[in-house]
């Protein structure tokens, strides 16, 4: 099955929320605690925070749909660099967010939206994009090394009230 991959607009900001939750809820249960994977998605999946996140110059996000009816399978999140200080400088992105339902992975979604976002962070004149991922999510882990990011780093992320200390990435965006 084919995705297609749209960019959103503020119009999509719940269908990024239900996404947001589900493919976090697919991707990390059975692995985080429930009551911390819950308690996450309460706290930054939800209509308003897509909406006011899209708000932001710097943000942009994409939509992975496939056919009856564009059903949301995955998206991608572009934003504003969120790192302890001296990871990120001036000229820094994130990609905050990239996320497929398992039955696409392998499929070319994740290519195109990373593709799109790498895009959008040149033409926004980033020199860096930057990424933050779980030590032991060896499928994201090989993706971004194709992509060609190198770690640079260690940062303490939060879900729920487990820490993990997820290495973080970057790829240079100099000219080529
Ligand atoms: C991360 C993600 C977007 C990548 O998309 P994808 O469609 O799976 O990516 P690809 O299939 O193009 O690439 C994954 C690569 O890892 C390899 N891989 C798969 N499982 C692996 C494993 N357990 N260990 C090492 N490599 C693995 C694949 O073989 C593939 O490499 P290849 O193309 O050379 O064969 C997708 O897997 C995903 O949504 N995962 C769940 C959510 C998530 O973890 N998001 C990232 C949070 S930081």
């Amino acid at each position: 099955m084919i995705a297609t991959v749209r960019e959103c607009t503020e119009a999509d900001a719940a269908t990024l929320a239900l996404i947001g939750a589900a493919t976090l809820l697919e991707a990390f249960a059975g692995f985080v605690p429930g009551d911390a994977l819950l308690a996450h998605c309460r706290k930054y999946h939800f209509p308003a925070a897509y909406e006011s996140a899209l708000q932001q110059p710097q943000t942009r996000a994409w939509l992975a749909e496939v056919e009856p009816g564009a059903a949301p399978v995955g998206y991608a999140m572009l934003t504003a660099p969120d790192f302890p200080a001296g990871l990120s400088h001036e000229g820094d992105l994130e990609l905050r967010r990239i996320y497929l339902f398992s039955k696409f992975h392998g499929s070319g979604a994740s290519r195109r939206m990373m593709d799109l976002a790498v895009a959008s962070a040149r033409q926004q004149n980033a020199k860096r994009l930057l990424l933050g991922v779980h030590p032991d999510n060896q499928r994201a882990l090989a993706f971004y090394r194709k992509v060609g990011f190198v770690q640079i780093g260690v940062r303490t992320f939060h879900v729920g009230d487990c820490a993990f200390q997820d290495p973080v990435l970057a790829l240079s965006l100099n000219a080529e």
